[in-house]
């Protein structure tokens, strides 16, 4: 089977009702996204980055993988599907997909402050100041923030490397290294690019932009490239 190699992005869960980052001027969930997603934000007020991570496990817990989420699934049946995701919530893995790679982490779990090698999952529940992990440190949220390096990136760009067709969707890809990862990717595979508001920065190589909410393009990318193979 060839490789369907996917980049998701905050938009392909806005239809689920989790909110992306910078639709809504600059503020994450009414935070100012450097308060409660930057290693100083952490370091300044631990006890408000928990809480604020809290109540996004509780909203997950309360919403649903769409239809995009279903069609990348779908799609196992025909491709080696493996999802290369910015997001941190879990709708990938509750739609069915299999192989799926968290590069800026995942809200259900929380990891050691000092070994970043002890991860714990969490599911929905809370975790606050006072929890601590083995090694006797405080537990932290298992997210890559602002300021920290991003350790997945070398296996997502090998990903990238040996992908048949390549798909973007809901990301503004002013994030990097992330948005940089499209540069791995082989120059005569077909690269489609679904967000309602692609970024106009351009690209340098043929990637075909489908104009549309995740839901609807992904009907669409389904149809063809089941009709491809
Ligand atoms: N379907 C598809 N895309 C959508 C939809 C939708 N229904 N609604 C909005 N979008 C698109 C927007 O047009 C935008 O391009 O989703 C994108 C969201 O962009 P961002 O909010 O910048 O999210 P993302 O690109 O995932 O951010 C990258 O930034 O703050 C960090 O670590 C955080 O992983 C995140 C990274």
């Amino acid at each position: 089977m060839k490789n369907l190699v996917v980049l998701t992005g905050a938009g392909i869960s806005a239809e689920s009702g989790v909110k992306t980052f910078r639709d809504s001027g600059g503020l994450w969930e009414n935070h100012n996204v450097m308060d409660v997603a930057s290693y100083d934000g952490w370091l300044r007020n631990p006890s408000m980055v928990l809480e604020f991570y809290n109540q996004r496990r509780l909203q997950l817990a309360d919403v649903s993988p769409n239809r995009a989420h279903l069609a990348l699934a779908e799609l196992e049946e025909i491709f080696n599907v493996i999802i290369i995701t910015q997001n941190v919530d879990d709708l990938h893995e509750r739609a069915g997909s299999k192989n799926i790679l968290h590069i800026h982490g995942e809200l259900t779990k929380v990891r050691s402050t000092q070994d970043e090698n002890y991860i714990v999952d969490i599911g929905y529940t809370a975790m606050n100041l006072g929890d601590t992990a083995p090694d006797g440190s405080q537990l932290r949220p298992h997210i890559v923030w602002f300021g920290e390096a991003v350790p997945a990136i070398e296996e997502a760009s090998k990903i990238c490397q040996n992908a048949d067709v390549f798909l973007i969707i809901g990301t503004s890809l002013n994030v990097y290294p992330a948005a940089g990862l499209i540069h791995y990717v082989p120059f005569f595979t077909p690269v489609y690019y679904l967000d309602p508001n692609p970024t106009q920065s351009g690209f340098s190589r043929k990637v075909t932009i489908i104009t549309k909410n995740a839901s609807e393009g992904m009907e669409e990318i389904l149809k063809k490239l089941k009709s491809d193979v």
